[in-house]
């Protein structure tokens, strides 16, 4: 249970919010670059700014203010040229540093036009794996963390987003919720799908631990031991605002105080036999949250959780809850965040950012997978696991996978289409 300011401390990420200031200390993704091939443009609204995120014709990335510096038009509805964005209402272009490049009528009648003072607010984005990085802290920025996943080859890797209505903090601490699985996706699910009973294996037994980049949490269900990958290796709690489950990432991005984009990054090595793969581009969709009657799609594993996320409302109320010894995580995250606060209020820097080029080369984490997504296995076995079994049969994270998406994954791994 939290007193009201103290949840506020957590969920706030407005610009000079204690927590907004932590979460602009982080590279944040925000999109798949596959999303500006259509249109190089996007609007986006990332902790309770507005901006425009864009490519242009010079394949340079810019994040700027949505509103144009010279009477504020919106710059969404610009056009991108060889450098920077160009504002449709008088012309005026910026380039991915903000700078503004030309005022065309004071370039046209001024013979010395003054471009002082004109620039437009600008973050750098960088691209990585697919994703679209983007960093609104002080500068220098830090180095962008390249997670060992990032460097895989031969891989089928999709990028899939959510807008979320609620909070970011609610979101992310359901990275570190073991016992969510056993009712949320085992039990939950097997109702759904007419299932009677609550047959899921129980928690036996949790453990969290502190590392540099987060929490590792472990787990023993029934039918399971203390030899088990659950339990010697477990699963990650990505710090700041990320989760980490071996073969795929979420990041809980707040765009305010009341929405979060969660981007979810898949990755699936083609079966052995099939390499070398090259993946040309990786695709990015948009899941779709509700169906027609506007109740929450329930049906994909993402999807339910967004189900428990929205449930708790726009900002959870944690004046009013209990937390148990099934929390003891949640508990050790939230005071993790209130140290960095603190810290970073006495002027440190927080943890887990790297300023050294080399460090952030190839970043590993631990991984329950990582044989699986390095060495491959043989086409035959994945029928032998249940989890990768579903995993060829259809994508159960999120809903709305597109066709050509489901065709680009069954051409990579060489299967016939059920
Ligand atoms: S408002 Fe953008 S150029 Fe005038
Ligand atoms: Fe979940």
């Amino acid at each position: 249970m939290l007193t009201p300011a103290r949840n506020e401390m957590l969920t706030r990420v407005g610009r000079g919010t204690p927590m907004g200031e932590l979460l602009r200390r982080y590279w944040q993704p925000v999109a798949g670059a596959s999303a500006l091939d259509d249109n190089p443009i996007k609007p986006l609204r990332l902790m309770g700014e507005d901006l425009v995120l864009y490519r242009d014709r010079g394949g340079r990335y810019g994040l700027v203010d949505r509103h144009c510096p010279h009477r504020r038009a919106d710059m969404s509805y610009g056009w991108v040229e060889e450098t920077g964005i160009r504002c449709g209402y008088h012309g005026w272009l910026m380039d991915e540093t903000g700078r503004c490049l030309e005022q065309p009528y004071e370039d046209t009648t001024n013979p010395k036009p003054s471009k002082a003072g004109c620039e437009a607010k600008a973050y750098p984005v960088k691209e990585c794996a697919g994703l679209l990085f983007a960093y609104l802290g002080p500068l220098p920025a830090p180095e962008l963390p390249v997670w060992e996943p990032f460097t895989w080859a031969n891989g089928f890797r999709e990028i899939v987003l959510a807008d979320v209505p609620c909070n970011w903090f609610q979101c992310q601490e359901n990275s570190i919720d073991p016992v969510h699985f056993e009712w949320m996706h085992d039990n939950w699910g097997s109702r759904l799908r007419g299932g009677q009973v609550n047959a899921a294996a129980k928690h036996l037994k949790l453990k969290f631990e502190e590392f540099e980049h987060g929490f590792i949490y472990k787990r023993v269900r029934e039918g399971q031991s203390e030899q088990d990958r659950y339990w010697t290796v477990g699963r990650v709690a990505l710090w700041p605002n990320g989760f980490f489950l071996g073969s795929h990432f979420e990041w809980r991005v707040p765009v305010d105080d009341e929405n979060t984009l969660s981007v979810a990054w898949f990755f699936m090595r083609v079966p052995k036999g099939r390499e070398p793969y090259v993946q040309e581009r990786v695709p990015t969709w948009v899941s779709p949250l509700k169906d027609a009657s506007g109740r929450f799609i329930t049906s994909h594993v993402i999807n339910q959780d967004i189900v428990a996320w929205a449930g708790q409302g726009r900002i959870a109320d944690r004046t009013k809850e209990n937390l148990r010894s099934s929390d003891i995580g949640i508990a050790m995250m939230r005071k993790r965040f209130f140290d960095e606060l603190e810290a970073m209020a006495a002027g440190k820097e927080p943890g887990g950012i790297i300023r050294s080029a080399n460090a952030a080369q190839c970043i590993a984490l631990p991984n329950m997978a990582r044989e699986l997504n390095t060495d491959g296995i043989a086409l035959a076995d994945f029928g032998k696991d249940p989890i990768l079994r579903q995993r060829l049969k259809e994508f159960r994270h999120h809903y709305g996978q597109p066709a050509e998406v489901r065709r680009a994954f069954v051409e990579a791994m060489g299967i016939a289409e059920a």
